[in-house]
């Protein structure tokens, strides 16, 4: 019997295993006109094609709330009627495959306005150059030399952010998501107001732990008054800047601790799983990576709080997998690179396992 391969219920959802995409951008939307931000037939293959896999639920790319929320002019966003009609045929197709759809949805504040990684390294764009902006963000603090300083946001603009997250995630249900995960994690926008090392404001967003995560909790207030009592939100989070991991590193960041404070909020709020990352709001920090190594913090999450945890990073193999779910250090696992590389990887995974996992028709012949 394989833990890794029992389906898993959040409120009235089930979802067919524990064996899960992680969200990952493809910079592959048009950066103007009509089609912005509008998910396109590479965007469909890429999510389908998992699907089928036999992945249980699908995340899509870090998808904006806005134009200027966008990490590269190629994102994927959702902000109109184009975006929401073209995301429908995306899910329709997730769940013609007994897998559910869900939607990362995103603002990336200071880190906005790059090139494709595969351009000059993803390198950043200055406002007019190219497809470039003025990226915003809670401080007026570059995230190193080659950004742009970005614009420190105005309470208005802050109130205007809540209701763009929201709005995002009733498009996200019209268009037939059955999850929704607010991005909180790597140094992108939510992330930048949690933190003390990017935040440096002095009014109610900024200075104390509850100023710090005021927004983030209203995003999730807001999106869950919009989203389903049936249908879970999930939240993810760097666990930690990895700032405070570092002895010799004495620069303040959001820790380990803040976010098992954090997750018992998040789950008052009612949010019903922290997909566990970390890193990515510092660029100039030391991390120890090893297959595994952000599992902790998720254990460490579930063990302390009860909340439901995904753990992420270095996954790759089916036995590492179901031990992770088996020894219930999380509730399931988000692979990244590893369903780049092998899209069926959950079928081959349930063979090694000696497990039952969805398989299309169109391909029982090769079973
Ligand atoms: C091409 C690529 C794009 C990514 N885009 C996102 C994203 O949009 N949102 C996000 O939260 N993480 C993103 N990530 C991080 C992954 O979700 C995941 O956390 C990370 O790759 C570690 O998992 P892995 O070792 O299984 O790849 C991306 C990673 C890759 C490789």
């Amino acid at each position: 019997m394989s833990a890794l391969f029992e389906p898993f219920s959040l409120r009235s959802l089930t979802i067919p295993n524990r064996l899960w995409m992680a969200p990952m951008c493809q910079y592959s939307a048009a950066p103007e006109g009509p089609a912005q931000g509008v998910p396109g037939d590479w965007h469909f293959q890429h999510l389908a094609a998992r699907a089928a896999g036999g992945t249980g639920l699908i995340l899509t790319e870090a998808t904006a709330v806005s134009p200027e929320g966008r990490i590269s002019p190629y994102d994927l966003g959702l902000w109109n009627d184009a975006q929401t009609e073209a995301f429908r045929r995306i899910t329709d197709a997730i769940k013609a495959q007994n897998s559910v759809p869900g939607i990362q949805i995103a603002h990336a504040g200071r880190k906005a306005s790059t090139e494709r990684t595969w351009v000059d390294r993803g390198r950043p764009l200055a406002p007019g150059e190219g497809h470039g902006w003025q990226p915003v963000a809670p401080s007026p603090l570059a995230f190193d030399a080659a950004h742009t300083t970005p614009d420190e946001l105005t309470a208005d603009q802050i109130a205007g952010l809540v209701e763009k997250f929201a709005d995002t995630a009733r498009r996200a249900l019209a268009a037939g998501f059955q999850v929704v995960e607010i991005h909180g994690a790597h140094g992108y926008l939510v992330n930048q107001f949690l933190s003390p090392y990017t935040n440096h404001r002095t009014d109610a967003y900024g200075g104390s732990y509850e100023n710090r995560t005021r927004l983030a909790l209203e995003i999730v207030d807001a999106v869950r008054e919009v989203w389903p009592a049936e249908l879970p939100v999930f939240f993810r989070i760097s666990a930690t800047d990895w700032l405070s991991e570092d002895d010799r590193d004495d620069r303040e960041g959001w820790t380990a601790d803040d976010t098992v404070r954090f997750a018992r909020e998040l789950k008052e709020h009612g949010v019903d799983l922290l997909d566990t990352s970390t890193g990515g709001n510092a660029p100039d920090v030391r991390i120890t990576s090893a297959p595994g190594y952000q599992v902790p913090f998720a254990e460490r999450v579930k063990k302390e709080t009860g909340l439901a945890v995904g753990a992420v990073g270095l996954i790759t193999e089916a036995r590492q997998a179901e031990k992770i779910i088996a020894d219930g250090q999380a509730d399931a696992v988000l692979l990244g690179r590893e369903l780049l590389r092998s899209p069926s990887f959950a079928q081959h995974a349930a063979r090694e396992l000696g497990a039952a996992v969805h398989i299309p028709q169109q391909y029982h012949r090769a079973v």
